[in-house]
Order: C-alpha cells, then structure tokens, then sequence
C-alpha cells in the first residue's frame, strides 16, 4: 500500500556511556552508567515519524547477528515496515559508542558494518515502496552514491525528498542539493558544508542562502536550543524559528527526532506552511533532549501536546 515516509538509510546500536566530560586523546575516565539502544540516523528518523503516526517503511541492512535481529524486532514494534530491511551476511550490524556529558552533549563513533553494503540494487528492490510514498528521507550515513540514486529516484517518481547531510561531510556535490527539497543541516554540518562559521542566527541565514544557491529547494540549519533558520527557493529571506527553552539531559538524535517530524508533517499535515511544519519539528525534538537514549526518548502522538497535531496554526505566538 502507500506509505508516508520510507527512509533508506542507518541501523546502528548505540552503546551509551555518561561522563561527567568528553574524554581527551590518550585519557580514561569513569562513566557513572551504560546503556544500549536502537539508533542510526535513518532508522532514528523513521522510528520518530512512525510515533508521531505516519504509515513507515525503512530500507536498510543489518547483520546476521544477535543485533540485527533485535533490530528488525523493534521496526515491528513500532509499526514500521521491514519487507526492505535485509541481511548482509559479510558485516556485522552497525555500532554506534557514545559519550554523554553532563550536559547532555556527546560525541559520536559510528562504526557502519552492514549499512556500508546497502546497495542500489537493494534500493531498486524498493522501488515500487519508494515510489508510493509521500516523503523520503535520506542521510550520509550509508554510501552516499546509494543515497544519490535514492534521491534520483525518489524525485523522479514525484516523491518529496529531505535531505539530512549527516554525518557531516566536508565536500558535497551540487546534485544532492538539486535532489532535495529539504535539505536540512545542523551547525557543525553547515559549517563544514559552506566553510563558513556557524554559531549564531545571523551566520545561519548566510549559511541557509548559500544552501538555496545550492539547488535545494528548501533550507532549513538547527541551531539546538536557538531554534532554527529557514529559507526557500520561493521566500529566500531566511527566517529565524525560536524554539521553547529546555535544560537537556541528553541531545543524542535530537536530530532525527526533527527530521522524522518534519517529515511526518511533510506527509501527513501538507496544508501547514514550511515554516509552521518546521516550529512544530523543533518542538518535538525539543521533547527528546529531556530523556536519556535517542529512540528511548522519542514520544509517541498520544504523550503529546494535541495542539502539535491541529490543522490550524496558533496566532499570537
Ligand atoms: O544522530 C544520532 C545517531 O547517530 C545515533 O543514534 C548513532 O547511532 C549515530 O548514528
Ligand atoms: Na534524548
């Protein structure tokens, strides 16, 4: 049937440890907990949308091992089809260690396994899923020559496509901007990406301009707790989208929570203008920086304010 969202990207299980502070080169340090969950940027980003109650598929790869079964297990728990979730027999599913500062920053190793030998034949095996969706999404987390032909394809086939450069890359061809009608990036992705700096609101707007010059059709730079910029092909003014304040426990894929609302509002609320879609985004993600884990932080529609799921926009703010 039609599906929403579908999201060809990452699994990854995330091995969390919280410190009181990053570990420099050559130093050990004690952590006070450990914890393990279901991560990956892509199947991060599907898992929020299926939450937030879009229809959902993944296309992905996972390994023959104890890891890639669970993770195909928590797909089915969380609604999200699996008929493109395959099984590389050659990697071992991906591995993601990560630090957690007390002030709920991180820093990430990602070590990719399977999700390194999902291929275009597999995404063309897909190709029907694809096509019937409303939005796909993408990331940088597997061969970004598969994620390229994704996107070819998705667009191709009338598919609205989001883009989330990540994990951040220094160099990006112009197509994979062309190919996106998002494109959405977070600082330190931005600033890799346009070489300019990115800190404040005023450096956004020069990065999302230059993003738009890029060919994508919409831009859109987090800024965490400073909310987001935005800008369009149609409105290329950027514009600057505060979210409410919070004291983080753990920003861990507070990222994907964003995409994958985006993107549920990009399938399911299309009548909402950009700029709204990207406020309540914002607001979500902002609900996942107060719990530990990344899926383990994710809300579900219900646990939500209903106001996030009106059709009206809320004047007065
Ligand atoms: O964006 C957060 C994610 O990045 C984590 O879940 C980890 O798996 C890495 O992919
Ligand atoms: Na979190």
């Amino acid at each position: 049937g039609k599906f929403d969202v579908v999201v060809v990207g990452s699994c990854m299980t995330d091995l969390v440890s919280y410190v009181p502070r990053l570990p420099k080169a050559g130093e050990t340090i004690h952590g006070t907990k450990f914890s393990m969950g279901f991560g990956g940027k892509g199947a991060n980003q599907c898992i929020m949308a299926a939450r937030l109650g879009a229809k959902t598929a993944m296309v992905a790869k996972v390994g023959d091992d104890s890891f890639g079964e669970r993770y195909i297990e928590n797909f089915k728990r969380n609604g999200v089809n699996t008929d493109h979730v395959s099984v590389a027999r050659e990697a071992s599913t991906g591995v993601a260690p990560i630090a957690v500062n007390a002030s709920g920053e991180n820093s990430i190793v990602i070590v990719s396994g399977a999700n390194d030998l999902l291929s275009e034949g597999d995404v063309k095996n897909a190709k029907s899923m694809i096509a019937s969706a409303s939005v796909c999404v993408c990331q940088l987390e597997i061969n970004p020559e598969v994620t390229h032909f994704t996107l070819s394809l998705a667009k191709k086939a009338g598919v609205q496509t989001i883009l989330n450069p990540a994990p951040a890359s220094a160099w990006l061809d112009y197509y994979y901007y062309r190919l996106s009608d998002v494109f959405c990036a977070n600082e330190s992705e931005a600033e890799l990406l346009t070489g300019l700096s990115v800190n404040t609101v005023d450096d956004a707007e020069k990065a999302v301009i230059m993003i738009l010059e890029r060919g994508a059709g919409q831009a859109v730079i987090t800024l965490g707790s400073k909310g987001s910029v935005i800008g369009t092909q149609e409105n290329p003014i950027p514009k600057h989208i505060p979210v409410t304040p919070a004291d983080p426990v753990d920003s861990t894929g507070a990222g994907d929570a964003f995409i994958g609302a985006m993107a549920f509002y990009m399938a399911k609320f299309k009548m909402l203008p950009f700029e709204e879609i990207v406020r309540r985004a914002g607001e979500i993600a902002r609900t996942s920086v107060l719990n530990p884990g990344t899926q383990s932080s994710y809300l579900s529609k219900k646990e939500l304010s209903p106001s996030l799921f009106s059709e009206l926009v809320q004047r007065g703010r």
